[in-house]
């Protein structure tokens, strides 16, 4: 029966098999019968072993996350006392896993005596990915079983391994080719008659034994791990658990571990990154494109234009294993473009990460023209050219003439409209855009543009792509700079004012990284380049609202031929050679100039309005963005920005973040802000609803 244990019998062995579909989750109900099935296994004296096992496709993938939001109600089973009951039982225990052992289901079976998988299992303890950590003993079995070092690299890694590798590591004990179960059962019926003792995890101490000389091992990789867990509270509770197996009695690391896990799950870290899990799922839901509609078969592309991004995008096809024909406008530009490719790969081989072979095969699969009817085949084809609306009409009315009738046609741009340009073709409904991130064949985020013409089935064609290509698609609609560039552009343009008002750019670039930010907006600014969106501003001027305040300042910067790291200098000066951003009390002068200019008197801004400046106009943008029906849910909005623009996970992206502020707090401080500083930073109506209704943008629902 779902939703709970069955006991089978084999001869004298006990076969528990957890059924709770669809990943035997470990809910109030399932560890109740869990400790329910121990009790009656261990007084049937016609039981000499038990073998723990799954149904369907999965031993167990672990703890119930859905219930975490809740206390866990009166009586609830404590799985950590029912995991010890099933370690100390006199009879052998036996876990049979197959598909996947994770959380709390790789927990069970480390409290197992011996742990068998089968070939393509997975196992790991993924925990800290939702801001905890294994809370029901996983943090001292672990350490006992594969040593310290290991443990720490699994737990705090959060990833699923091989079972080969679990094997090697020693926290699977053989990997079964023939029937598992059958070989489980007759591993405890073996163990049950040698009368040989249990191989129980929590009693081991040799790997403990040889760390205990070595307590440097923690703060080392606490250091390792800096960089990448920058923020999170959860890896260094990880590490801080682990540690305590050298530095506690069992019983006592069992009990704290229990004592931080519970911190842990209580926490808006937690809360935040469960937020993101459950988020990049809901993205592929699509209220008018049901999980049913046909999406074309992707089998082959073409790219247009092969510069940063048509090059990048062509890598991330090829690397799908799909082939790809690049077309550019002339051999110079193409053997350019195929050169940074080469060069891609070659730097990812000479890390290590990838072979020269695999190199090979994925170069092997982009094929180079200058000619369109190369293009014909391709059942998808992406344009990547310059951000100019003539040169994609053009394109695109030529893509339209030789490729097959069904071929999906996808543009890459940043800012123009995707429905003029779909208007150059014969079939506007398969034309969408695939708005990639630099660099795309790194970055998972597609932002996929709905024109108003795009049919269902080339919405479903393109989030499947995305999939394919390792990327989480997110559904988005026409404006300017779609969702997550026109959010940008609110928080960006706030930083300029606050130069203008007293602020330099180092201030505002620390306050953003200790946000939690990869990086503040001028350093990203000089990453990227400072003049596109300086060739952008020009063309627009004449049509710019005279009364919107605008800062000329980073038009100034410009100016000044300082583009930004390519050019040595832009809002930093860079050494020779160096990527560091170094303050330059030219730009300071620049930025002082201005204010006088403008009328504006200096003054000290503190750290502590910068966040709110920036950030809540971000988000205010974010909630016309709900409202204009741009974006399908506030999590779609969420998931934009961790992928694309790395907002902490630990904040759950900026909607969420906002919820966790209160709309209250930041209408409020909208609404201050929009008095003293003008219209940029007027409140969005539906903050205001959400707000006045004490509601926040999860409850919200078009
Ligand atoms: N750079 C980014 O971070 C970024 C991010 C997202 C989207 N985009 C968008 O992607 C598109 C390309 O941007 P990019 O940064 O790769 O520009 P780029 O200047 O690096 O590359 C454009 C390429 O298009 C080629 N090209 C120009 N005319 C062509 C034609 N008629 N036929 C074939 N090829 C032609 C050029 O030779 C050049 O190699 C733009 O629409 C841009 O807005 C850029």
């Amino acid at each position: 029966m779902p939703g709970s244990i069955a006991l089978e019998r084999r001869g004298d062995v006990a076969l528990l098999r957890l059924d709770n579909p669809p990943v035997n989750g470990l809910s109030f109900a399932m560890r109740a019968a869990l400790g329910e099935r121990m009790v009656e296994v261990l007084a049937d004296d016609s039981v000499a072993a038990v073998v723990v096992c799954g149904a369907g496709r999965m031993f167990c993938g672990g703890a119930d996350i859905r219930e975490f939001s809740a206390p866990p109600p009166p009586g609830a089973a404590h799985l950590p006392a029912i995991l010890d009951d099933v370690e100390a039982s006199p009879k052998p225990v036996v876990a049979a896993i197959h598909g996947v052992a994770a959380g709390g289901g790789m927990e069970l079976a480390l409290a197992c005596h011996m742990r068998l998988a089968a070939p393509g299992t997975r196992l790991g303890l993924p925990e800290v990915t939702l801001g905890i950590l294994p809370g029901a003993g996983g943090t001292q079995r672990m350490p006992r079983l594969i040593g310290v070092e290991a443990a720490l690299d699994v737990i705090v890694g959060g990833k699923l391994h091989p079972v080969e590798k679990a094997v090697a590591l020693g926290f699977a004990d053989e990997r079964v080719e023939g029937d598992l179960e059958e070989t489980a059962v007759a591993r405890a019926r073996d163990l049950a008659a040698s009368g040989a003792p249990l191989r129980r995890a929590s009693q081991l101490t040799e790997h403990l034994e040889a760390a205990r000389g070595r307590p440097e091992i923690f703060d080392e990789f606490r250091k390792k791990m800096a960089k990448r867990a920058r923020g999170f509270d959860a890896p260094y509770a990880c590490v801080d658990c682990v540690e305590t197996a050298l530095t506690l009695p069992y019983p006592e690391a069992l009990k704290n571990e229990r004592t931080v896990f519970q911190r842990l799950r209580a926490s808006d870290q937690s809360a935040a990154q469960r937020h993101a899990f459950f988020a990049e799922r809901e993205v592929a839901k699509i209220p008018d494109v049901p999980k049913d509609t046909p999406a074309r078969p992707v089998a082959s592309a073409a790219v247009v234009g092969c510069g940063t991004m048509g090059g990048g995008i062509a890598m991330s096809l090829a690397n799908a294993g799909l082939p790809v024909t690049v077309l550019e406008s002339s051999q110079e530009a193409l053997d350019r473009g195929l050169a940074t490719v080469r060069k891609n790969y070659a730097a990812t081989v000479s890390k290590g990460r990838l072979s020269q072979a695999e190199m090979d095969a994925r170069l092997a699969r982009i094929t180079p023209t200058l000619d369109y009817a190369d293009l014909g085949a391709a059942d998808i084809a992406v344009e990547a050219v310059f951000e100019e609306m003539p040169l994609k009409k053009e394109v695109f009315a030529r893509l339209d003439r030789v490729c097959k009738p069904d071929a999906v046609l996808a543009t890459n741009t940043s800012t123009l409209d995707v429905d003029a340009i779909a208007a150059a073709t014969s079939r506007p409904e398969q034309v969408v855009g695939t708005h990639f991130f630099s660099p795309a064949n790194v970055m998972r985020l597609m932002e996929n543009v709905r024109g108003a013409h795009t049919s269902p089935e080339t919405i479903a064609t393109v989030m499947k792509l995305s999939k394919t290509l390792g990327k989480i698609g997110v559904l988005v609609g026409v404006c300017d700079g779609f969702v997550g560039n026109r959010m940008l552009y609110a928080y960006r343009r706030q930083a300029d004012f606050l130069l203008e008002e007293g602020a330099l750019p180092p201030q505002i670039d620390r306050v953003v990284y200790d946000f939690g930010m990869p990086m503040g907006p001028y350093q990203m600014n000089d990453l990227t380049g400072l003049d596109v969106s300086w060739r952008v501003r020009k063309a627009q001027a004449a049509t710019r609202p005279a009364h919107l305040r605008y800062s000329p300042i980073a038009d100034r910067v410009c100016e000044m031929g300082r583009y930004g790291q390519k050019t040595g200098a832009g809002w930093y000066r860079y050494e020779p050679g160096s990527r560091t951003p170094i303050p330059d009390p030219v730009i300071d002068q620049l930025i002082a100039g201005v204010s006088a200019e403008l009328g504006i008197e200096r003054r000290a801004v503190s750290d502590d309005e910068i966040v709110p400046r920036l950030f809540y106009p971000l988000v205010n943008e974010g909630a016309k963005i709900l409202d204009e029906g741009l974006a399908l849910r506030a999590s779609d909005i969420d998931v934009i920005w961790m992928h694309g623009y790395g907002f902490p996970r630990y904040r759950g992206g900026p909607m969420f973040w906002a919820d966790l502020v209160g709309l209250r707090t930041i209408y409020d401080t909208m609404s201050r802000l929009h008095d003293e500083h003008g219209e940029w930073l007027e409140p969005a109506p539906l903050l205001k609803r959400l707000a006045d209704q004490g509601k926040g943008f999860a409850d919200w629902a078009k």
